[in-house]
């Protein structure tokens, strides 16, 4: 528990340098409520389409829009940023990508890694790591992320961190939603 505690301080610590210490305990228990949500949200079996691990629809035009946007992929490798039951990540893969699926939920890397052995997808590396720490990983050509810039806070610092995560000439691509968007 305190090897977790320290670890995920100093991710928070790293994403966001110039907070005092107690507001990064604060943030810590903010961030393992949250990461008990989705542990839940993801244990509730192939039924739920909430937590079912498939590939998406091919032609799902945010997904199409990505690919474009980083253009040549050949011996690429992009990380699926806070991946989630990995709709995302296994589209890339189908097109021949490396991805790289982090996401901060045990359950969600979980049923991810069952399902690329299952079906012997040999291009995905599910990595169960907090955004705060994808440095580790060394730089990547690419960072995708569909919903999940809006749970990280403090964002600006955040978008500083991610830049030094891609290599040179590297892009970023993030889908998120608004305000406007109706139900
Ligand atoms: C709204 S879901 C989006 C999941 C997936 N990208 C999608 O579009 O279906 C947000 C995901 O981000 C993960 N997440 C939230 N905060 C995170 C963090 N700080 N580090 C890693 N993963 C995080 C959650 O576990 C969850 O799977």
């Amino acid at each position: 528990m305190w090897r977790l505690f320290l670890s995920q301080l100093n991710a928070l610590f790293l994403s966001a340098p110039h907070q005092s210490l107690n507001r990064l305990v604060s943030m810590w228990r903010v961030f393992m409520q949250a990461s008990e949500f989705w542990d839940n949200r993801y244990s509730k079996g192939k039924k739920d389409s909430n937590s079912r691990v498939e590939m998406p629809d091919l032609n799902n035009p945010i997904l199409q829009r990505a690919l474009g946007h980083f253009g040549s992929i050949e011996n690429k490798t992009v990380i699926d940023l806070g991946c989630g039951r990995g709709a995302s990540t296994l589209f890339f893969a189908y097109y021949g990508v490396n991805v790289i699926s982090v996401d901060f939920s045990n359950v969600a890397i979980a049923n991810l890694s069952k399902y690329c052995k299952d079906n012997d997808v040999r291009n995905v590396t599910p990595m169960k790591m907090p955004a705060q720490e994808i440095s580790k990983l060394g730089k990547v050509d690419f960072i995708f992320g569909s919903m999940i810039l809006h749970h990280i806070e403090p964002f600006d610092e955040f978008v500083r961190f991610l830049r030094n995560v891609i290599k040179p000439g590297g892009k970023g691509f993030f889908w998120e939603n608004n305000d406007e968007i109706k139900h």
